[in-house]
């Protein structure tokens, strides 16, 4: 089992991130961080606790949570159009008697790192304020840390928030370049390949059918937060009965890491320009002199990473 610290903006996708890590078996989540994004931090450590409760792993796995701004930018809208008010599609889940843990994420992630000596895999799924934070305050992290695995970016293809831009970099584009540039060994799961990992209305009708008895509760909720995403994604990008799994399918390479293909690139991040605010620029010329060594995926087999996603819930 890889020991993991998932820090996400529990939205949508994050959830079903999560869910699909506790139900791989192939995880030893040490640990959950949270951080703003798609809500804000308080409501994404909410949805965290509810979300383990969910999945029956309750008072179990410690809940950090995390930045509630960027490094340097202030935000005071979220984008309840994606993922809904309360960031899991306006589904009510129940209560958790589970509370956050008082350490900090960039503390927890500095202790952990500590810890597991060399062992500790990041995936972040949302922006990457918790992580720099963490360099920040230990900057020999990057030896202490087997991997990182992140949601986000585009490299050939359009991003999603701004035509050059996808969510997680652009909204803190500072800290995801100070990310990029720390010496952290990185895969970046991005829309290169993110974009046609497609969930759809008729794998959740057959998971509704197979799931075991006692999934039965996150499969609905499943059904429930995807029309959401659905939804989103018809009136955003025309697309019908389906959404793309970010985050999943993050969790789903640092797991099974054959299901994605990767080219090494030096990347780095816009954090001044108008139009391109929050670009991961690839240097690709054949001797790249800009930004850092990045795994960057670009090519991914999305029938299987769909299939292996729903695996765990059969
Ligand atoms: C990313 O942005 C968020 O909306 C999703 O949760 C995902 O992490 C996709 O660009
Ligand atoms: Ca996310």
């Amino acid at each position: 089992q890889l020991k993991m610290i998932i820090d996400a903006d529990t939205g949508i996708d994050d959830a079903l991130a999560i869910l699909y890590g506790i139900k791989s078996g192939k995880a030893d989540i040490v640990g959950i961080t949270t951080t703003f994004g798609n809500i804000p931090v308080d409501q994404a450590t909410e949805n965290t606790l509810r979300i383990l409760k969910l999945a029956g792993r309750e008072n179990e796995i410690p809940v950090s949570q995390g930045a509630s701004q960027p490094l340097t930018r202030i935000v005071k809208v979220f984008p309840t159009h994606v993922h809904g008010v309360n960031g899991i599609g306006d589904v009510e889940l129940p209560a958790s008697t589970q509370r956050p843990i008082s350490e900090p994420a960039d503390d927890f992630i500095v202790r952990k790192a500590d810890e597991l000596e060399n062992e500790l895999v990041i995936v972040a799924l949302g922006r990457l304020t918790n992580i720099a934070h963490a360099l920040k305050k230990d900057p020999e992290l990057p030896s202490k840390v087997k991997h990182l695995y992140l949601m986000g970016g585009a490299v050939h293809v359009a991003g999603n928030v701004t035509p050059t831009s996808e969510a997680n970099i652009w909204g803190d584009p500072e800290a995801a370049d100070f990310v990029f540039q720390s010496g952290l060994k990185i895969t970046m799961v991005g829309l290169d390949v993110t974009y046609q990992t497609r969930l759809r209305q008729s794998h959740l009708d057959l998971l509704e059918q197979s799931c075991k008895p006692e999934n039965r509760e996150i499969v609905s909720f499943l059904n429930r937060s995807m029309s959401y995403y659905f939804n989103f994604y018809r009136q955003s990008d025309a697309l019908q009965q389906c959404a793309p799994m970010h985050d999943p399918l993050a969790v789903l390479v640092a797991l099974e890491p054959g299901i994605v293909q990767t080219q090494q690139m030096h990347l780095s991040v816009e954090c001044k320009g108008e139009l391109t605010l929050g670009m991961t620029v690839a240097d690709l010329r054949r001797k790249p002199v800009a930004g850092s060594p990045v795994d960057v995926c670009i090519n991914v087999d999305a029938d299987r990473a769909i299939d292996l996603m729903l695996e765990v819930f059969v």
